[in-house]
């Protein structure tokens, strides 16, 4: 697995807006909620800034004695409170909203994309990294869009408008107050990107010492046989001790944090004191004015940090940006050629004998053509692999682990594609089918079937959504899982639980060759289980795959010697080579390989089977 992909959290990087870009126009649809929030966070703004504006006012007719003027302000400052709620709540309703549509489409486009992707881009990307792309980076950058979008709106008319108010007072004070907002931007900038990244730290620490400890537990007899405890405990005590002291710096930034604050903004109400006195002794200014003026020097904070803080958010918000970014981007590798496109636009009929890209429907050959592949190029796993395949033949794949036969039908499948070479159908490159039309002819069987969440009936019709009740039940019967079916509590709609899990392995392959055959495919493919099942459902299984395989084209990873024994001809994959094919009887003849396999494992594995 490549590295890099296990490092969700990069350390800040410098701010670049492209990486925003694609992004950013999942806000598109919603541009008119954006405005609307801008608009109402205006609004806030303003009615924020009038509280003070109204105290002031009723100072200063307390101190002049105009008790009219006094009671006048009270209606004034019911309405400006009434207004700042109702603003509030409809921004919060507005902004959530917004969020999680944003989220909600950032997601479904990804998870598209993540379906067109092939299987080459599975490999080298652990699923728990792409879980996080499609929960935590789309939730993040939702969450900042609106929510960045109003604070920034709110936090910068503020900032403006409190200017405003101050200096058409009083240009000394104004000057004084205003002064500590560069160093509140700098203090509170300083202090967010600290408790960032030291929150970060512990959490990554955090996700190790859980690691250690999941490992100690699972691992607990294993340590005790090799009497490892001290070492464990050593290591465990360095990760412990680690995030000790990562948990204090933080704690330390976290503490220090609002002090600063406060002592900037108590520079700014210590000036407008020291000189706001005597402005009003000068009769520049009312007392009303002054407190208003302390006020400010106080909630001028409010916005500063705001707005550090969600910079601080859209900053470490890139990494989650320009992942999403890669994901949407990437183009799917195994998909239809521009000329597959134009033949399925051109044809665009349905008649009965043809496919969508207007070639024939009905499969009469597959040939592999000197194919090599490697899963990095430029090693390969399978060597010039030729072979040619005609309806009702099945083909048994044997060899040791390794060998390449997982690997065979993998490219049969159209999971990859071959690094030199050619898979034909009938006399067309499977490269100038169409890839859905030619996926849709393939009823795949693997070693250890997975059944979705939902019941029997639904797994069984995954395999064709319009599939009706009676063609579920008879795909059933024909691969004769009807009948541990109609025994299972609820018959055709018995839950099976996540991954199938309450259903037996040999119970679940029943389901998923049903799943297989509802759809008719032309072409088989089955990697058949190790995993023992007992002798009566061995017996039924054997049973259903001969059924199944008449008149088709059949690839079978086999292990069972039933199947090995009954197939057309039988392949031995050693080393990424074909190095014996032909049938059973002949196979052994040539004293082989296969012959020595026979002697040494099928047989008495069959045997045990049987015992
Ligand atoms: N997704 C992958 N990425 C990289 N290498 C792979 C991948 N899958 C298989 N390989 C390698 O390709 C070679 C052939 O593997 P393959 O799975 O085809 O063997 P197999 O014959 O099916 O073995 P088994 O009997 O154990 O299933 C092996 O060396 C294996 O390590
Ligand atoms: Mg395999």
């Amino acid at each position: 697995m490549a590295d890099g992909y296990y490092e969700d959290e990069a350390p800040l990087q410098g701010f670049r807006l492209s990486s925003f870009r694609r992004v950013l126009a999942f806000g598109r649809p919603y541009l008119g909620v954006f405005v609307l929030v801008i608009v109402i966070a205006l609004v806030v703004a303003g009615f924020e800034i009038g509280l003070p504006l109204v105290f002031a006012q009723v100072i200063d007719a307390a101190d002049t004695g105009d008790a009219e003027r006094a009671w006048l302000m009270m209606p004034i400052y019911a309405f400006l409170v009434a207004v700042l709620v109702a603003a509030i709540m409809a921004f919060i309703n507005l902004v959530g909203g917004v969020s999680a549509r944003v989220a909600h489409d950032i997601r479904r486009d990804s998870f598209d994309r993540l379906q067109d992707l092939e299987f080459g881009y599975f490999d080298v990307r652990p699923t728990g990294w792409l879980m996080s792309r499609l929960t935590s980076d789309c939730n993040k950058i939702a969450r900042i869009m609106g929510w960045a979008t109003l604070d920034l709106a709110w936090g910068s008319a503020t900032i403006l408008v409190v200017a405003v108010v101050l200096f058409l007072n009083d240009f000394v004070l104004a000057s004084i107050v205003m002064g500590t907002v560069p160093l509140l931007a700098v203090a509170g900038r300083w202090f967010q990107v600290r408790l960032l990244e030291t929150a970060r730290l512990v959490r990554k620490t955090n996700s190790r010492v859980t690691a250690t400890y999941n490992e100690s537990i699972l691992g607990v007899r294993t340590t005790k046989t090799l009497v490892q405890e001290d070492n464990n405990a050593r290591d465990f005590e360095a990760v412990s001790a680690r995030m000790m002291n990562e948990s204090m710096a933080h704690a330390l930034y976290g503490a220090a944090f609002m002090p600063t604050i406060g002592v900037i903004c108590s520079l700014g109400v210590a000036g407008a004191l020291w000189f706001g006195g005597d402005h009003v002794i000068a009769g520049v200014i009312t007392i009303g004015i002054l407190s208003m003026f302390m006020h400010f020097a106080t909630f001028l904070q409010e916005p500063v940090k705001e707005m550090a803080r969600q910079l601080t958010m859209i900053q470490s918000a890139q990494a989650s940006a320009e992942r999403i970014t890669d994901l949407l981007e990437t183009e799917p590798k195994i998909r239809d050629s521009e000329a597959v496109l134009e033949r399925i636009a051109a044809y665009g009929g349905d008649e009965p004998g043809l496919a969508c890209d207007g070639l024939p429907n009905h499969i009469r050959r597959v040939r592999f053509e000197g194919v090599t592949f490697g899963y990095k190029p430029d090693r390969p796993v399978l060597h010039d692999f030729s072979l040619a395949v005609e309806p009702g033949q099945t083909i048994a794949l044997v060899g040791p682990t390794g060998g390449g036969k997982s690997t065979i039908v993998s490219l049969l499948c159209r999971f990859y594609e071959p690094t030199h070479g050619r898979i034909l159908i009938d006399e067309h490159d499977v490269q100038d089918r169409s890839l859905s039309w030619y996926q849709s002819r393939l009823g795949i069987v693997l070693q250890q079937p997975h059944l979705f969440t939902g019941t029997v009936a639904e797994n069984i019709r995954y395999g064709r959504l319009d599939a009706s009740d009676d063609a579920v039940a008879e795909a059933a019967a024909l691969v004769r899982a009807d009948a541990f079916i109609d025994r299972l509590k609820d018959g055709y709609q018995t839950q099976v639980g996540s991954g199938g899990v309450l259903l037996s392995t040999g119970q679940k392959q029943l389901i998923a060759l049903a799943r297989a055959v509802i759809a008719d495919p032309e072409i088989f493919v089955m990697d058949e289980a190790t995993s023992s099942v007992d002798t009566e459902t061995e017996r039924l299984i054997q049973d259903a795959i001969e059924r199944v395989l008449e008149k088709r084209i059949a690839f079978v990873i086999a292990h069972r010697l039933s199947t090995i024994r009954s197939a057309d001809r039988i392949l031995v994959i050693q080393n990424g080579r074909m190095t014996e094919s032909g049938r059973h009887e002949e196979l052994l003849g040539q004293n082989g390989h296969y012959a020595q396999l026979y002697r040494d494992h099928l047989v008495s594995w069959d045997e045990m089977q049987r015992a």
